[in-house]
């Protein structure tokens, strides 16, 4: 298609109306054109609604057809609508939460993960999806951390990428494009409260927050959205510096910018904007080209160009990209892409599929902690297994829409499949609300574990507790689910606790008193069947903890990658004598950045260097040999760290640089080497610059952030 041509013909409405994105709701108006209810709120005429560039959230691949269809019958030019959705961990199939994700170490399978849900949202109507969101987040109250892969830069990038190579491929068959988000540092909003304010160093947005964004970038994503916060005081939609001057000519994104839901009006709302005229204004003039869900554009572009406040370029630079992006996706030859009734009714949630939401679900889960009754043996007599997470198929986590929780194999049904019918027994115990206090059946789930050989406790978060807008001020287990845990391992010692959650918790208590714990995030579809695979030994654990798991609430926000500053803590025990430390509690955090176990144990070598000494523009190389000296065959992440001694502004305690996740069997070892550029050691000076100074780095090479083992170079 020959968009610029297409262009010309538009008039400046038609122009506004393809940056201008609905609901679907705003198209159910009856074909006398009796404009009452929702699009009479947004001050739209019939003809305009016709005219919409853009839709969200649209469910299905008949209601795709139809509405496209409809949609072009009344469309002048017949230009067809992009179809945009949150397909954020899956589409109908869904794997594990986005932290899950990051702590499977495992981008080959991410990306997997990410296609499949290509695959089946893209027959089922999708053309866009919302992903990945790839906000760094340090505090475990903000909800949304569950969309993110976590607080490590290195490791967002590397995810980044994969889920973008994952959902968009080469934009072909069953691909739908991404759209990264949401620029920029949204996860660092204060006290983890959702929507609240962002205010940070531009030294600290730059190293921290920004590359995994820019990541998306350089693999090719095709939109991005801006964030609800705001970024040196503006909030992004309108910060003409981030979007423009970063996104646009630093980071040559020349590709579709769409606003948050609602986010253009809200510049009014923040109080950066006068009214709508000068919200549109600030956010066109920010390059921000799409406004989701209000029509400040349109009620104001004509006037502002009339005024001489905007060209008319402006607008048409937007419209291009949005018609360029529809040609992309080879919209004009087929409005419908790959959207296939009878096709999506075979590939949506098929055994392939399912498979590998299972795969990723064992991946991605982290064994907390084992006193050593993990794994149980295939031929325990009788299982108990108890608790709100045990019988319910909303494991999926936030964000899982269009899936349906009765398509979940929940826990109860796994370890029935595995183990058979007679040998499971299920109490339900209490719920996970926050605000039950029913205590009335917790004794018939403790008389049922004193009457079985092991139990499964299954405990956490409602899959409703973290998502947007679900920020918390506690983040430790209910005290309901703490009586049952207590009774429940009281009356059977061999209990082993299966958590869920869409958060890191602070559990210091589950940890005292549970024998076993192994984190299962929010895992999908197949968590029940991961589970018993896990918990029986078929698979071992391999997951390492994308997120600090603070060790009390007060500790937020957390994060291994801290600055030294002048006064540490000198060890782990409860200190207080001027150092950073607290007085009523413990400083390190419960389980740290990296950690994890599994079912075997690994050596490692002291850490070798190619070199003491490295110049600016060489290489050395680092390595370590891993040894499996355990009994059984397990993966291990070999995690390696730096740390920059001493540099002209302060640097991180560590920071990941590089990961291997490598399987040994028992007694096998294996050498694993990272090679060490400057890239790795670059940060940004007091001018802003990246550069790598001359001075003495630590390579760190172990299990977790809490390595202390390392070897020394110069950069000379
Ligand atoms: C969220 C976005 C999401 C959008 C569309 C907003 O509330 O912040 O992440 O993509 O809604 O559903």
């Amino acid at each position: 298609m020959d968009c610029k041509k297409l262009l010309k013909k538009l008039t400046l409405k038609e122009k506004v109306m393809q940056i201008t994105q609905l609901i679907p709701r705003m198209f159910d108006t009856d074909d006398t054109g009796a404009l009452t209810g929702p699009i009479a709120s947004l001050n739209i005429s019939e003809e305009d609604l016709y005219n919409t560039g853009s839709v969200l959230n649209v469910y299905g691949a008949q209601k795709s057809i139809s509405l496209q269809n409809r949609y072009l019958e009344r469309n002048k030019h017949k230009i067809p609508m992009i179809i945009m959705q949150d397909v954020i961990h899956g589409y109908k199939t869904i794997y594990p939460i986005q932290l899950g994700l990051g702590a499977s170490f495992n981008q080959e399978m991410v990306k997997e993960c990410s296609s499949m849900a290509a695959k089946e949202s893209s027959v089922d109507g999708v053309h866009l999806t919302f992903a990945p969101m790839v906000d760094l987040v340090r505090d475990a109250r903000w909800g949304r951390v569950m969309e993110s892969t976590g607080e490590d830069p290195y490791l967002n990038c590397v995810m980044s990428k994969a889920q973008v190579e994952g959902y968009q491929g080469d934009l072909g068959k069953y691909k739908v494009a991404g759209c990264v988000k949401h620029i920029a540092a949204y996860g660092a909003s204060e006290s983890g409260l959702d929507y609240n304010t962002v205010d940070m160093s531009e030294r600290t947005l730059r190293e921290y927050y920004l590359p995994a964004y820019k990541a998306a970038v350089d693999a090719g994503v095709e939109m991005v959205m801006t964030s609800f916060n705001t970024v040196e005081g503006i909030p992004s939609v309108g910060n003409k510096w981030l979007v423009d001057d970063v996104l646009r000519k630093e980071w040559g994104f020349n590709g579709v910018v769409i606003s948050d839901f609602n986010a253009v009006r809200e510049l009014i709302t923040h109080g950066v904007a006068k009214d709508g005229k000068q919200a549109a204004l600030m956010s066109i003039n920010a390059t921000t080209d799409i406004e989701m869900a209000t029509t400040e554009y349109l009620q104001n572009v004509e006037q502002l160009i009339k005024e001489g406040k905007l060209s008319e370029k402006q607008i048409d630079d937007a419209v291009l990209r949005v018609l360029e992006l529809k040609d992309k996706l080879g919209l004009f030859e087929n409005p419908h892409k790959d959207t296939d009734v009878e096709l999506a009714k075979e590939i949506v949630l098929c055994k392939e599929h399912r498979d590998l939401a299972r795969k990723m679900a064992e991946e991605s889960a982290v064994l907390l902690k084992n006193n050593g009754i993990l794994p149980f043996n295939k031929n325990v007599k009788s299982v108990a297994v108890i608790g709100p997470h045990a019988n319910t198929g909303n494991i999926n986590g936030f964000w899982s829409y269009s899936a349906d929780p009765k398509n979940t194999t929940t826990v109860l049904q796994g370890l029935k499949n595995y183990l058979g019918e007679d040998r499971v027994k299920y109490a339900f115990g209490c719920s996970a609300v926050l605000t039950d206090t029913d205590q009335s059946q917790i004794d018939e789930a403790v008389n049922l574990a004193k009457s079985c050989d092991a139990v499964i406790l299954c405990v956490g978060e409602v899959e409703t507790d973290s998502g947007e807008a679900n920020s918390k001020s506690n983040i430790e287990l209910t005290d309901l689910q703490y009586k049952l845990v207590e009774r429940v391992v009281e009356a059977n010692p061999n209990t082993a606790v299966a958590l869920f959650t869409g958060r890191p918790l602070a559990i210091v208590k589950l940890n005292e008193i549970a024998p076993a714990i192994l984190n299962m995030w929010m895992p999908g579809t197949e968590g029940g069947p991961a589970l018993t695979n896990l918990m029986f030994g078929e698979v071992s654990p391999s997951g390492r903890l994308s997120m600090t798991f603070p060790a009390s609430t007060g500790q937020c926000p957390i994060y291994y990658n801290h600055y030294n500053t002048g006064r540490p803590a000198p060890n782990r025990e409860i200190t207080y004598g001027y150092c950073a430390s607290y007085i009523d509690g413990p400083t390190y955090p419960l389980y740290p950045f990296g950690y994890g176990l599994t079912y075997s144990e690994f050596e490692y070598s002291p850490v070798k260097l190619s070199s003491a000494n490295m110049t600016i523009d060489g290489s050395i190389t680092a390595s370590v040999t891993v040894k499996n000296v355990g009994k059984r065959t397990a993966k291990e992440v070999v995690q390696m760290y730096i740390r920059d001694v001493y540099a002209s502004v302060v640097r991180p305690v560590k920071e990941l640089k590089g990961y291997k996740k490598i399987e040994l069997a028992p007694n096998e070892s294996q050498t694993v080497e990272f090679t060490i550029t400057k890239e790795q050691l670059e940060f940004y000076g007091r001018d802003l610059v990246k550069r790598a100074e001359a001075g003495t780095f630590y390579v760190f090479i172990g299990k977790d952030s809490d390595v202390s083992e390392y070897a020394e170079f110069e950069l000379v």
